[in-house]
């Protein structure tokens, strides 16, 4: 069986997540082809399904949802009727629609989606000062990465016959989650801008995922920028930094109803 498993991983949690999921999916006979949609260049690229029997979609949860250049390529993505699993990694708050979503863009492009999953990873914003899912993904999440690898293998061979039916519908609507995305720059004010030493390496502007960074200037473009932080943890010089959140952080725990104490006690989790 050839599977191509596609991801984004501004941060690199989804990453992991891929990598360990790769790993079972040989382990149990299967050939695997990574494709990594983090770099503009490669959304742009074509790319050819039609060897493959079955795909994997790994992406982040931003503000709800994938992020918004991952749905855009995959409306561009025709199906052709393959079956597909998905999975997300998240930073422990509200994601319930992404299931939903995701899977309504994957009905109309012709996939049958036959799994899901969702991985606990640290928080992108912990680098403002966010405590949120520390060191995770740790060894419990891949744990759960790889029943979900082998559980999935079944499915994308008939050896267990199911799919996935539906997830609830989500509790907002397409327009309000348009609007907690923009709701990043009111909680940040600005993209990441550089304040300390910079040698003008370049790397930067080279792995921003939506060609808004610039090295020079050491600003980002706001029109373009996700705020997905991949520039600041590439930084070799921690030059790159946006607004102080350690004062939001317990206003973040209060607007969900949650504690540190439940934050730590969530788990990742399959959707069969
Ligand atoms: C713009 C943005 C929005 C995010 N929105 C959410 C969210 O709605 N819920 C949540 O729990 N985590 C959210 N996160 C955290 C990420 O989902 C989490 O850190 C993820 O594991 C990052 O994956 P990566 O390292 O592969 O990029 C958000 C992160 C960013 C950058």
């Amino acid at each position: 069986m050839k599977i191509m498993l596609v991801y984004f991983s501004a941060t690199g949690n989804t990453k992991k997540i891929a990598g360990v999921v790769k790993e079972e999916f040989e382990g149990l006979g299967a050939k695997v082809d990574i494709w990594d949609i983090t770099s503009f260049e490669n959304r742009q690229k074509n790319i050819d399904i039609s060897s493959y029997d079955a795909l994997v979609f790994g992406f982040p949860v931003h503000s709800l949802r994938a992020p918004r250049v991952c749905r855009e390529w995959l409306e561009n993505l025709p199906g052709q009727g393959k079956k597909c699993a998905t999975f997300f990694t998240y930073g422990g708050f509200w994601l319930e629609p992404v299931h939903y979503t995701t899977k309504q863009i994957l009905d109309k492009q012709g996939f049958i989606l036959v799994s899901s999953a969702q991985f606990l990873g640290a928080h992108t914003y912990n680098r403002g000062g966010w405590k949120a899912m520390l060191d995770r993904p740790d060894s419990s999440d891949f744990v759960v990465a790889r029943e979900y690898a082998a559980r999935t293998f079944l499915r994308f061979k008939g050896e267990d016959p199911g799919e996935i039916d539906g997830f609830p519908l989500p509790a907002f609507s397409d327009e309000e989650m348009d609007g907690f995305e923009k709701f990043r720059f009111k909680l940040l004010e600005h993209p990441p801008a550089r304040e300390g030493e910079c040698c003008l390496c370049g790397l930067c502007e080279e792995v921003c995922p939506t060609g808004a960074m610039n090295a020079e200037s050491g600003l980002a473009d706001m029109e373009k920028c996700i705020v997905c932080l991949r520039c600041m943890s590439v930084c070799p010089e921690d030059a790159l930094h946006i607004k102080d959140l350690t004062p939001t952080w317990p206003y973040k725990l209060d607007n969900h109803k949650m504690t540190e104490d439940d934050l730590r006690g969530l788990q990742s989790k399959l959707f069969l």
